[in-house]
C-alpha cells in the first residue's frame, strides 16, 4: 500500500501515521522528521533546512524531492509506505508521481485530515515529541502515562522549536497558500479520502480505516 497523509499543521498526521504504519506494516516517511534528524546530526542537508523550519517556511522543492527520492529507494519502502508531510506543493506531487511511475507504481490513496483552524494552536502548543522514536503526545488530549517519558520507548519528550504561536501562524499560512491546492489535484485523480480530524485520536483512527475501506 502506498499512502499520503495531508492536513494543516497539527491536524494529527503524525499521530495517525503511527497507528497506520503499525497496522499495515508500512514504512513511515515523514519529511519533517527527516529534516529534524538531519538538523540534530548537523549534516549539510540539516544546515540548509534549519533556516526554513525555524521560519515556518517550506524547504525548497528540489532539496525535499531529492531527499524523498533517496528515502523511497531504501528496502523498507519496497513493501509499502506512508508519506507524512510530503508532497506539500503541486510540483512535489508531480515529482512523486513521476518517481513512482519509473517503477510502474502509483499511490493507492491520499488521506486529508481536516480540523478547524481555531483548534490547531492548542494542539501544537501542547504537543510533546519523543526525542528517540518521534512519537507525538499532547499534555491534555493525549498525555503519556508518565509525564515527560515516551510510552513506547522510554525516550525523553521535548517541545518542537517551531511550535510557538507565531511560527504556527506562519506554517498555517504556508499551508493555505502552497499545500491546500494539492487537495484539488488529488481529488481530480480520484485519490482523495476526506477524514474529519475534529474527534478523539481513536475516533479519527477509525474514520481513517473506513476511508481506506478497511473497516
Ligand atoms: P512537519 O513536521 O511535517 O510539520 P507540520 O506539517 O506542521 O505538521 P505537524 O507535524 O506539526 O502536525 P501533525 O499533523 O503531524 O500533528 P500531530 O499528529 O503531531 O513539518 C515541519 C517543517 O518541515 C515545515 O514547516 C517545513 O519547514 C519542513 N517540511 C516538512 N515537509 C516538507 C515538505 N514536503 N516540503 C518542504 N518543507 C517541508 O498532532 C499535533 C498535536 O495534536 C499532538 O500533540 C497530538 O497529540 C495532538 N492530537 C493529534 N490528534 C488529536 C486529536 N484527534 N484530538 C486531540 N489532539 C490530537
Ligand atoms: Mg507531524
Ligand atoms: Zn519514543
Amino acid at each position: 500500500m502506498r499512502l499520503v497523509i495531508i492536513g494543516p499543521p497539527g491536524a494529527g498526521k503524525g499521530t495517525q501515521a503511527q497507528y497506520l504504519v503499525e497496522t499495515f506494516g508500512l514504512a513511515h516517511v515523514a519529511t519533517g522528521d527527516l529534516f529534524r534528524a538531519a538538523i540534530s546530526q548537523g549534516t549539510p542537508l540539516g544546515q540548509e533546512a534549519k533556516k526554513y523550519l525555524d521560519a515556518g517556511q517550506l524547504v525548497p522543492d528540489a532539496v525535499t524531492v531529492s531527499m524523498v527520492r533517496e528515502r523511497l529507494r531504501e528496502p523498507d519502502c519496497q513493501r509499502g509506505f506512508l508519506l507524512d508531510g510530503f508532497p506539500r506543493t503541486v510540483p512535489q506531487a508531480e515529482a512523486l508521481q513521476a518517481m513512482l511511475a519509473e517503477n510502474g507504481a502509483a499511490l493507492d490513496a491520499v488521506l486529508n485530515i481536516d480540523v478547524p483552524e481555531e483548534k490547531l494552536v492548542a494542539r501544537l502548543t501542547g504537543r510533546r515529541v519523543c526525542r528517540r522514536c518521534g512519537a507525538n503526545y499532547h499534555l491534555v488530549y493525549n498525555p503519556p502515562r508518565v509525564a515527560g517519558v515516551c510510552d513506547r520507548c522510554g525516550g525523553e519528550l521535548y517541545q518542537r522549536s517551531d511550535d510557538t504561536e507565531e511560527t504556527v501562524r506562519r506554517r498555517r499560512q504556508v499551508y493555505r497558500e502552497q499545500t491546500a491546492p494539492l487537495l484539488a489535484y488529488y481529488r481530480q485523480q480520484g485519490l482523495l479520502r476526506e477524514v474529519d480530524g475534529d474527534q478523539s485520536v481513536q475516533e479519527v483512527g477509525r474514520a481513517v480505516l473506513r476511508a481506506l475501506g478497511r473497516q
